[in-house]
């Protein structure tokens, strides 16, 4: 499953815990990338232009959708080529993250973003949403709003939310994570169940053989 939406909507922290809960590894496109080119993202938009850093977005975004058990956080503009969008649907549910422009200049603020360093910060977040917001919507199996709400509430509501839609894609959801029989309950603690499961398969490879 994928996670898309706007700069500073949440998606690594949100999808960091996500893969917590559901007991999946998580990936971010975007410090994929970084390792890789061994180069921070505004240093490949600076020395090699934006179509260079969507050239190596789109590869990243197809080897990593191979993987299986992923939670994937992409770029806040990965959804603008329709190739990576074709990408995201193939592969399972994408959730998309919202949240306000406001919001989203409170928390794009602190970290450099290429894509904002344009005029006034806070009409170019306005532009670029407008500009993407059907992009979002298109490869959107669902929206979760991540405004001004505590980590733990935006990621039952996506738990609650791939349920659903692993109702009504029963064919996708076959081919992925999402089984609502295997997953944890909100606040139990996944490692407690890796430990378990641990014990038991230690106990039935120590078992005395039956003399
Ligand atoms: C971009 C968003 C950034 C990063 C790059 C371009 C965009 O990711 O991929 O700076 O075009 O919206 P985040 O959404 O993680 O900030």
């Amino acid at each position: 499953m994928a996670l898309a939406g706007f700069m500073g909507t949440g998606k690594s922290r949100i999808g960091w815990e996500l893969s917590r809960r559901l007991q999946l590894t998580f990936i971010d496109t975007d410090r994929v990338i970084e390792r890789v080119s061994c180069l921070k993202i505004p240093e490949i938009f600076e020395l090699y232009g934006e179509e260079t850093f969507r050239a190596y977005e789109t590869e990243v975004v197809r080897r990593t959708l191979r993987l299986d058990d992923v939670v994937v956080s992409t770029g806040g503009g990965t959804v603008v080529r329709e190739e990576n969008r074709r990408l995201l649907r193939a592969r399972g549910p994408v959730v998309v993250l919202d949240a306000s422009p406001e919001t989203i200049y409170k928390r794009t603020r602190r970290h450099k973003r290429p894509m904002l360093e344009v005029g006034d910060p806070t009409e170019r977040i306005r532009s670029l949403m407008r500009e993407r917001a059907p992009a979002y919507d298109e490869v959107a199996s669902f929206h979760v709003s991540g405004d001004d709400r505590v980590s733990t509430d935006v990621v039952d509501d996506i738990i609650e939310g791939l349920w659903s839609w692993a109702e009504r894609h029963p064919d996708l959801a076959a081919q992925g994570p999402i089984d609502r029989r295997e997953a944890p309950a909100p606040g139990e603690d996944p490692i407690a169940r890796l430990d378990e499961a641990a014990d038991a398969a230690f106990e039935e490879s120590d078992a005395p053989e039956d003399a």
